[in-house]
């Protein structure tokens, strides 16, 4: 069977794309290999990481583009010729737009540091600490036309503590971000997501 091919969209530092590349280089996620990291950012660590594992990262401005459209519009075709099947975003802070919608919905996951639909956008664990809830969570989901919002495939819970911050918080989701995010490409891999509307059948 040959190999399929992941594109992953990244904003910062990278953490949930290393442990993509982690479960793929250990074994995990199987037969498939991360054909190119893009970035809207230059400075972003996660071009850095893409490169150390012989990845191909490429840097597009979106402020050479005139348009949302025509910025994606390259996007897109920086993912086709590098056959990618499947988009994962992993802090990509941009809102995706229907050029890229249009081509790769239901084949594009999203992780979200928060239990949706509670406190979507940015900012989530601050967001949550200050509502005072006392389980935060992270999710991960296909992605719609509307931010954080589409058919939910995995969550995960943790605690709020009495003396927690938004940097312990936020530490402690994304230990969990990093179990959750290989564990729902596998399962988008594997065949065993099926959409019916908002829920997402995890077949067995
Ligand atoms: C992660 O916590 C991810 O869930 C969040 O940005 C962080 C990126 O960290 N994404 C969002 O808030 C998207 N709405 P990383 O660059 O180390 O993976």
């Amino acid at each position: 069977m040959s190999e399929r091919v992941i594109g992953v969209l990244a904003s910062g530092r990278g953490s949930n794309l290393q442990s993509i590349i982690d479960h793929i280089e250990g074994g995990y996620i199987k037969n498939a290999r991360i054909g190119v990291v893009i970035s809207d950012r230059a400075s972003a660590y996660a071009l850095e990481r893409a490169r150390r594992h012989g990845i191909e990262a490429v840097y597009i401005n979106p402020h050479a583009y005139p348009t949302k459209e025509e910025y994606e519009q390259k996007v897109l075709e920086v993912l086709e010729e590098h056959g990618v099947e499947l988009v994962l975003l992993a802090g990509y802070m941009r809102i995706v737009g229907d050029t890229l919608l249009d081509a790769y919905e239901g084949r594009m996951l999203n992780i979200h540091p928060a239990l949706l639909p509670a406190f979507r956008g940015l900012h989530a664990q601050r967001q949550a600490l200050e509502y005072g809830v006392k389980v935060a969570g992270c999710t991960v989901h296909f992605v719609d036309r509307e931010v954080d919002h589409g058919p939910i495939i995995i969550q995960r819970c943790v605690e709020v503590r009495e003396d927690d911050t938004e940097e312990t918080l936020s530490a402690r989701i994304l230990e969990q971000e990093h179990k959750i995010y290989p564990e729902a490409v596998r399962l988008y891999l594997e065949g065993k997501l099926k959409i019916e509307g908002r829920r997402v059948r995890v077949l067995e």
